[in-house]
């Protein structure tokens, strides 16, 4: 069995998908990395098994570099093994670093210029959800995109069907508006994903 689903029934809450993304949906969300020309740093959130990985690679310029968070150690192991290791031998000017651990711990600077983030906020409980988002916003360059993504038409069916999922479901879908109204949002919409998704931009003010 294919490893992200292994650990996706493991670890569902944190995992939040039971398959990694498209390459279409990678495409979509990594392309804000190719408006970005001088002093390119990257940060992804959440890279699972490295699906918008070998993208953000592949798109980082000369003297760029690329922080990869992942709080899973059997993925960090294979985006070490299978994605990171193979692109540094042949990426001399370039820069790529695996940090094992939550995102809430992890020692970062400020000043990236974009963030991609595969973070399953639908699944966590809306305080986490928001204090991450603001976390991500913090470490933006001005100007810097923060993209994420969610599954198209969950966060509405989880708002309009009641349950005990309606409360938090509705605070996220708050907290998120009220973040996006100092930024400028852009939405995607990617068919081909299991399950089809909106790809989300949010770019902070220029200086
Ligand atoms: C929905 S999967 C996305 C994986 C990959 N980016 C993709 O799109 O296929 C979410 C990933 O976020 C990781 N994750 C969950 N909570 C995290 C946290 N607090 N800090 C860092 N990574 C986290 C999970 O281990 C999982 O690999």
């Amino acid at each position: 069995m294919p490893r992200f689903f292994i650990e996706a029934l493991r670890k569902r809450k944190e995992v939040g998908a039971v398959a990694a993304s498209s390459k279409y949906l990678a495409r979509a969300m990594t392309d804000p990395i190719s408006d970005d020309r001088s002093s390119q740093r990257v940060l992804e959130v959440g890279a699972g098994t490295g699906a918008f990985t070998g993208h953000i690679l592949d798109r980082l310029g000369p003297g760029g570099s690329a922080d990869i968070v992942e709080l899973n150690p059997k993925f960090c192991d294979r985006l070490r093994k299978r994605v990171v290791g193979p692109w540094s031998d042949q990426a001399s000017d370039r820069s790529a670093t695996v940090i094992e651990g939550c995102i809430e711990d992890a020692p970062l600077e400020p000043g990236y210029s974009t963030i991609v983030c595969g973070l399953p906020f639908n699944s966590f409980p809306p305080g986490v959800a928001s204090r991450i988002l603001q976390q991500l916003v913090d470490l933006l360059a001005p100007g810097g995109t923060l993209a994420f993504f969610e599954y198209a038409g969950f966060p509405t069916l989880r708002c309009a069907i009641p349950g005990p999922w309606q409360v938090d479901a509705k605070a996220h879908r708050a907290s998120l508006r009220d973040l996006s109204s100092t930024m400028t949002q852009q939405r995607r919409f990617v068919l081909r994903n299991v399950l089809p998704a909106w790809a989300v931009f949010l770019r902070s003010q220029g200086v």
